[in-house]
């Protein structure tokens, strides 16, 4: 049953040509004319969505080989504002989330990872939150594709006792091409080291909001548990 069920799969990829754009990393049928418009859209409102400017007084808190993370404040001007915000709206629309309320605008921080090409590659979102649920299940690290599978089906339980924690993240994301590069950790590194001033929270202190199976598969690297 395997192979027959491969050899259709095969067929139908050769078909219609799976195609997957280097720009915006859509992947689309090249032949297939719904398809390839509806990349068109896609491909413009993401590159236009990406495209960041640099403006006077912005808050670069890192910077590396490869690009610069931005620090975003609700107080900034209103346009790298609205950038920010309009980089949600993409990242929740990616993820499936619907429109969150957020809890205290004033203290949100937007942490944008601008690549040399002036690109918004990375953002990670980071809210005060005071009481957070450590996850008591054990994941289980496997390397081959495979088995990523099981990673995802695999239950994560959490403990009833809450515990004091001063940052949550509620969102972090990678442009899917510029993933598996430390991007995500360069970004949680630098919040945790700028979210509250004058002080270096530790893993213990801060949270992972509700994580999609690449988000706990991610923080569950990067806080070795
Ligand atoms: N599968 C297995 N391990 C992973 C994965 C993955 N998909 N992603 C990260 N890791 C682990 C690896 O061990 C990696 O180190 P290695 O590459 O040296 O092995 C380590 O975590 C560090 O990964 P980074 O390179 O820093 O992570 P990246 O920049 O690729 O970003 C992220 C990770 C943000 C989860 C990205 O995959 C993404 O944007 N996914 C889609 C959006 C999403 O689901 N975001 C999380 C939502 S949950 C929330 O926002 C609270
Ligand atoms: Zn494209």
């Amino acid at each position: 049953k395997g192979l027959k069920d491969q050899m259709v799969i095969d067929a139908g990829q050769k078909h219609f040509g799976a195609t997957i754009c280097k720009s915006c990393g859509m992947v689309y049928s090249a032949d297939n004319p719904e398809d390839e418009a509806h990349h068109v859209q896609y491909h413009q409102r993401f590159i236009e969505g990406i495209k960041y400017t640099s403006w006077k007084n912005e808050h670069v808190v890192a910077e590396f080989w490869d690009g610069k993370i931005v620090l975003i404040l609700w107080n900034d001007p209103k346009y790298i504002v609205k950038k920010a915000d309009d980089i949600r709206t993409f990242v929740d629309n990616e993820l499936g989330f619907k429109q969150i309320v957020q809890t205290y605008p004033s203290q949100t921080k937007t942490y944008l990872f601008v690549s040399n090409e002036k690109k918004i590659v990375g953002c990670l979102i980071a809210e005060p939150v005071r009481r957070a649920f450590r996850v008591l299940s054990e994941p289980i690290t496997v390397e081959s594709p495979a088995e990523n599978n099981l990673e995802h089906q695999h239950a994560w339980c959490c403990s009833t006792k809450p515990e004091k924690v001063y940052c949550g993240i509620s969102r972090i994301w990678v442009f899917s091409l510029m993933r598996r590069k430390h991007i995500a950790s360069r970004l949680v590194d630098v919040m945790r080291q700028t979210f509250l001033f004058g002080c270096y929270l530790s893993i213990n202190e801060i949270a992972f909001s509700d994580p999609t199976p690449d988000g706990k598969l991610f923080a569950a690297r990067y806080c070795k548990i």
